[in-house]
């Protein structure tokens, strides 16, 4: 297992007050790629799951779409005992589930997800692949 800390670096550090209260909006997630790969990232409050895996370059997320729900390759399993604080799925999630794959009951899409206070810990488990062979074409 390998643990990648992302944001913990002396280059992460400033001095400018402004970023300190920039900083108190911050949560940890931690990501567990398919081979077994961990890496704790630091997601804003208010931004997406989705978004918070591609900026810390999580390779187990690809989001194509860019958040718009058509791509299906933000697929993932939200664990552990933070998962409470989830947003249940809105209708539309719900609708792409299905098509995901490895999709499982508790898949949701990470791109449909916003990050809250609650859920600083959170971890969340990537499948094996982000692509449905089902749905690609010869
Ligand atoms: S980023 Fe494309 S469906 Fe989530």
């Amino acid at each position: 297992m390998r643990l990648i800390v992302q944001g913990e670096g002396p280059e992460s550090r400033s001095n400018s007050p402004a970023e300190w209260c920039y900083s108190a909006a911050m949560i940890t997630v931690i990501f567990v790629e398919a081979d077994g790969t961990v890496m704790n990232c630091q997601g804003e409050v208010g931004q997406t799951l989705m978004e918070c895996a591609v900026g810390a370059g999580v390779t187990g997320i690809i989001a194509r779409c860019g958040g718009g729900l058509s791509c299906l390759t933000c697929h993932c399993y939200p664990s552990g005992e933070k998962v409470v604080a989830l947003p249940e799925p809105g209708a539309d999630e719900l609708e792409v589930l299905p098509f995901v794959n490895g999709y499982r009951a508790d898949s949701r899409m990470a791109c449909q997800i916003q990050l809250s206070a609650e859920m600083d810990g959170i971890e969340v488990r990537l499948p094996e692949s982000q692509l449905n062979d089902d749905l690609i074409e010869d």
